[in-house]
């Protein structure tokens, strides 16, 4: 059977972007079903709901989504739409690769407890949020990461403040049981994270696959976008056991959504790590080659001090794809 992909482009310049990279898949894999839904602030606005059941139903049942950015209104019964898939399909992975010429570091963050688990209360004259750091979702994340690095044949960093917090030494210490589990030598070291997020981006070439817990994940990943170009151009995908979610870094960006200027190539990015998980390495690397070649012919986007509309970008990546297949 073929894949169900789900096309969620949301609000703001992700209208803009998703469209391309549902092109550049369907271009490599026009058998698939790919069925389009609505979801995020605009959708709350017309319909009362930011992601109906029926929609959360079809993710649900999908193969992978493909999902662009939402925006988040100050209003308080809005319910977070991406809370709720992260929460409701245990996507507990959160891979984000850093690439660009001489860099290439995939983060694997802990995307379901640590900092975020959701446990927190306001006292009279302090408030409290609970970290937890568990057995089971340790084991997973850090075989998710190990599985990785073989794959890539690499070596492991693990981020902690060991050092420092008991969960963070716990984490270490069930990730050392874990590795010497794991019935294939894997080489690792482990760094404090003030040092690690420091020295990412002063030697990027000493790091291959990090792993490490929610928060740090998310401040290291941020970080290390600074090495390749901003956030138009970083892709990121969330795992579960049974469901996977694909999106640009970037959010709906409001400042330039409708003025055809958003840089695709975090969603067509994002699309390749889809295909990747869908095990067609060679679609994604044609898609990362048809994003070189159109940078080499001088078509750039305006963040990256070029010229071209996101419609032209679209326009000549997708002729380069063509010419791959
Ligand atoms: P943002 O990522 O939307 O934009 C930050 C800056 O980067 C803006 O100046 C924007 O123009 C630029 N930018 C972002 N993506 C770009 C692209 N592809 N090409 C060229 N320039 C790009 O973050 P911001 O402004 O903080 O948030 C805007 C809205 O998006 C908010 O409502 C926020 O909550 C939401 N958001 C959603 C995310 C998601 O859906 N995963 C992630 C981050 C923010
Ligand atoms: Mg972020």
């Amino acid at each position: 059977m073929t894949p169900t992909i789900v096309i969620a482009p949301g609000d703001g310049i992700g209208k803009e972007v998703i469209p391309i990279a549902l092109k550049a898949i369907e271009t490599l894999h026009p058998d698939w079903t790919y069925i389009p839904v609505e979801l995020g602030y605009e959708c709350y606005q017309k319909t009362g709901s930011s992601l109906s059941d029926e929609v959360f139903q079809i993710m649900r049942e999908s193969d992978a989504i493909l999902f662009g950015a939402v925006t988040t209104p100050p209003t308080k019964e809005y319910q977070s739409v991406l809370l709720r898939i992260r929460k409701e399909l245990d996507l507990y992975a959160n891979l984000r690769p850093i690439q660009a010429p001489n860099v290439d570091i995939l983060i694997v963050r802990e995307n379901t407890e640590g900092l975020y688990s959701g446990i927190e209360w306001i006292e009279k004259d302090r408030a409290c949020t609970v970290r937890v750091v568990s057995e089971t979702g340790t084991r997973r994340i850090i075989r998710y990461a190990l599985e990785l690095t073989k794959k890539r044949n690499g070596h492991l960093t693990i981020g902690t403040k060991a050092n420092v917090l008991a969960s963070d030494a716990y984490f270490y210490e069930i990730a050392v049981d874990e590795i010497s589990k794991y019935p294939h030598p894997i080489p690792y070291t482990m760094k404090y994270i003030d040092l690690l997020v420091l020295d990412v981006i002063a030697n990027q070439a000493r790091y291959d696959v990090i792993v490490t817990t929610n928060i740090f994940g998310d401040i290291l990943s941020d970080a290390a976008a600074y090495l390749c170009g901003g956030l138009g151009m970083l892709p990121s995908a969330n795992i579960g056991v049974y469901h996977a979610f694909f999106e640009p870094v970037h959010g709906s960006a409001p400042d330039i959504a409708g003025t055809n200027t958003a840089n695709p190539v975090g969603a067509i990015r994002s699309a390749a790590l889809l295909l990747q998980h869908l095990g067609d390495s060679d679609g994604a690397a044609s898609l990362e080659t048809a994003i070189q070649n159109t940078w080499a012919a001088g078509i750039k986007t305006k963040d990256l001090f070029g010229t071209a509309s996101t419609t032209e970008f679209s326009d000549v990546f997708l002729s380069q794809l063509r010419r791959l297949i």
